[in-house]
């Protein structure tokens, strides 16, 4: 069994490690510098198709549906077409308003999630077009969409989604990507910084991962307490949503993700001096709005444990070494933030689950694919 988790403790942990090789697979034979686009014939729509298309729909279950909420906000920034998010078990009983001028992307690990079939197959009926991103390759999913975009993430044991997830989000950028080309929504040039972030993404991977030490200590400094706050802005947002999932899932531990604007309209009444905050705070355009997070939680007696990236000099400064903790990350593309920002709450889950005495591979009352309703 030790052979099998190639010399780590748990397979949620060789996952989180393999994701710089998983992403490297994902991109393998996708980005055309020069082109200025994205090879993708496994999706089965031409250019002609994609231009005239009037939404997009994403639909999937779990982390998946976190996948797809940073989807949304990839697709319309970068390709200007209207994004709609729902979840599988909602979708099929909501007499959705969707036509052959709609593309449904299934999003799913498995391609077994029974709800996430249904929806696609309620899609498909009122003729929609479709596209699966997929980890499995034959699964149902794959079978019963027109197209595919494969994540390439090797088989995932663990329980809890990790490299699953991030390829997801990097099949998303790809797609995004390619619908943007196709609606003249994006030029070569506007396209290649994107492909050369990609190619450089699985190196930053890797330096997030050389933090893990820094994060084991986080997780010794914060395992006891009983419940978490994560808060995100933009594509962060369903970044926090992911993290708390990820507690939740291994640890056990109560954890709520929040859109980091809407914490005072509720969440702050919870702020004390036993809840962490943990604030996804990359260099964006909204970084001044987080500090003002951070002010608000430290002025309340809340610990902040602060995510950032690299040259911002203003956070340390609000934070206490006693009380609070900071991780600094490479700093990345915009839009492989999410991505990179998502490893340390991988972490910051296993290394807790694990000093709690979870059963980080198999939790408890959760399956790694439901194929029933
Ligand atoms: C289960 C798993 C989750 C997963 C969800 C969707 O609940 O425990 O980790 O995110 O199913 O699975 P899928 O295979 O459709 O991505």
């Amino acid at each position: 069994v030790m052979a099998e988790k190639a010399g780590y403790k748990h397979f949620m942990l060789k996952e989180i490690f393999e994701q710089p090789w998983a992403i490297k697979e994902t991109l393998v034979g996708r980005l055309s510098m020069e082109h200025g686009d994205v090879h993708l014939p496994e999706i089965n729509i031409d250019s002609t198709t994609l231009a005239g298309l009037s939404r997009v729909v994403l639909l999937a279950c779990g982390t998946s549906w976190h996948a797809a909420l940073v989807g949304k906000f990839l697709i319309e920034q970068l390709a200007r077409v209207p994004v709609e998010v729902d979840y599988g078990s909602e979708y099929r009983y909501r007499q959705p308003i969707v036509s052959a001028a709609d593309l449904v992307v299934v999003i799913t690990q498995s391609g077994e999630t029974a709800d996430t079939l249904a929806a696609l197959r309620e899609a498909r009926r009122h003729g929609a077009r479709s596209i699966a991103i997929c980890n499995v390759i034959g699964s149902m999913a794959t079978r019963e969409a027109e197209g595919t975009v494969q994540t390439h993430a090797g088989p995932e044991i663990g329980v809890a989604s990790t490299k699953a997830f991030t390829t997801q989000l990097v099949a998303l950028v790809l797609l995004a990507l390619r619908i943007a080309r196709a609606r003249g929504a994006m030029t070569p040039d506007q396209v290649r910084p994107v492909l050369q972030a990609l190619t450089e993404l699985p190196r930053h991977v890797e330096q997030v991962l050389s933090c893990a030490p820094y994060i084991e200590d986080i997780a010794r400094r914060f395992y006891q307490c009983s419940d978490f706050l994560f808060l995100g802005r933009g594509m962060h947002y369903p970044i926090a949503l992911e993290g708390a999932l990820k507690l939740k899932e291994v640890s056990y531990i109560h954890a709520e993700g929040y859109p980091a604007g809407e914490m005072k309209h509720g969440p702050i009444a919870l702020i004390d001096e036993h809840l962490p905050v943990v604030t996804l705070a990359p260099r964006d355009h909204v970084f001044e709005k987080m500090l003002g997070n951070v002010q608000e939680v430290k002025a309340r007696g809340g610990s902040v444990i602060a995510i950032t990236e690299e040259g911002e000099p203003h956070l340390w400064s609000l934070l206490d070494p006693q009380r609070d903790a900071r991780l600094v990350l490479p700093p990345v593309h915009p839009l492989m933030s999410p991505i990179t920002m998502t490893v340390p709450l991988q972490l910051l889950a296993y290394h807790v689950a694990v000093r709690r005495g979870c059963d980080v591979d198999q939790p408890r009352n959760l399956a790694k694919s439901v194929t029933v309703e």
